[in-house]
């Protein structure tokens, strides 16, 4: 481990958050990742004993808490899609103690940037002593989870410093979509070309970093809550944009289903609500756009990060174009970069954010 800790990666340099630099790095993880799991031939794919193991199992079920665990609700997605291997995903801190139905062939895999995360290793402890076998996914190379589980997968991200995590969410859902790649018998895309126009995709965001404190003055400066809505893909990094406005702005925030929002929560839209809504799934997208209305008829006051080929007049931001499964790749940046400029413009500590812990040890 110490041979791959350069030291530059835990100076902050001339930036002014670790969580600014951490977000920059994003395109280069990506790269690096393509570079660390490319094999002679120039393919992505993983370690063979890791492939037979995920191939051998009937049912993968993810572990994770927090950011990995929104990794893990993507992941999930590329089993399915790309590899058609079911897949359950799991909050650490309920599976050990509410445990479901167990398929006859399970694979576990913990996703955790630390490694130390004591809920999930909790419910690696018991399932090892069910006798069944188990892939860490990490950050960390010798951490508890990757030394405890029978196989490992590293993300590369170089430290994560901090809390609120950004390149280690990037880098969990790039090596998610190479492992289901490498798992599937056949895909309908170049996954490595696509990989590279997602990193150019997060580079021209990162580029434009500027516009998105504008966008925070005009929908999240002086709010006391805020929604983000998505379907499919979106759904998910909707998700950890919520999670991500909540740890470092303290605005109360909430992550929702496009379509799930009239089902309730929708009571809670007034005049200036802040609804930010994701359109990075083509088929879905008029749905969305639908969701958008209903919520701005209702007084909600909107902004739509869109994907180029989707946008119309009027949208926010828009996103260069990536594959579908890649989406949450280039979505998630703006999400992050939003709640970054939120945190600021509201004097909060960003990198230490009140009540968190970048690793919890604790049950
Ligand atoms: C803590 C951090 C979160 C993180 C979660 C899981 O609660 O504050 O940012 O997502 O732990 O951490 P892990 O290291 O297991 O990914």
């Amino acid at each position: 481990y110490k041979a791959e800790l350069d030291l530059s990666d835990i100076d902050k340099g001339t930036y002014p958050h670790y969580m600014l630099k951490e977000m920059d790095e994003q395109p280069a993880v990506v790269r690096r990742i393509m570079q660390q799991y490319e094999n002679e031939a120039g393919d992505l794919t993983i370690d063979p004993t890791i492939l037979q193991a995920i191939k051998e199992a009937d049912r993968l079920y993810i572990i994770a808490a927090g950011t990995s665990y929104h990794a893990g609700l993507i992941g999930k997605q590329y089993f399915e899609k790309m590899a058609q291997i079911p897949v359950e995903v799991h909050i650490s801190s309920e599976f050990g103690y509410n445990m479901p139905l167990l398929s006859k062939k399970p694979l576990f895999v913990f996703i955790s940037q630390s490694g130390e995360t004591a809920d999930s290793r909790q419910v690696l402890v018991k399932v090892k002593e069910m006798g069944h076998k188990a892939l860490t996914i990490t950050n960390v190379p010798g951490s508890t989870l990757s030394r405890e589980a029978d196989y490992t997968l590293l993300l590369h991200a170089g430290p994560e410093i901090a809390v609120a995590s950004t390149k280690a969410y990037v880098a969990q859902v790039a090596v998610l979509a190479i492992t289901a790649a490498a798992v599937a018998d056949q895909l309908t895309f170049d996954l490595k070309k696509e990989l590279g126009i997602a990193a150019n995709a997060i580079q021209s965001i990162i580029d434009r970093k500027e516009e998105f404190a504008t966008v925070v003055e005009k929908f999240l400066a002086t709010t006391r809550n805020a929604f983000f809505i998505g379907r499919g893909m979106d759904y998910f990094v909707s998700m950890e944009a919520a999670l991500k406005l909540k740890e470092i702005s303290y605005i109360q925030a909430e992550g929702f289903a496009g379509g799930e929002l009239k089902h309730g929560t929708i009571a809670l839209i007034e005049d200036g609500t802040p609804v930010i809504a994701l359109a990075t799934q083509k088929e879905v997208a008029l749905n969305l756009r639908g969701n958008v209305k209903e919520v701005a008829a209702r007084g909600a006051h909107t902004c739509i990060i869109a994907m180029e080929g989707m946008d119309e007049a009027g949208d926010t931001l828009t996103i260069p174009h990536v594959h579908p499964l890649l989406a949450p790749l280039a979505a998630v940046v703006p999400v992050q970069l939003i709640s970054y400029y939120a945190a600021l413009y509201r004097g909060c500590d960003v990198d230490k954010p009140r009540n968190l812990a970048k690793s919890v040890t604790v049950e």
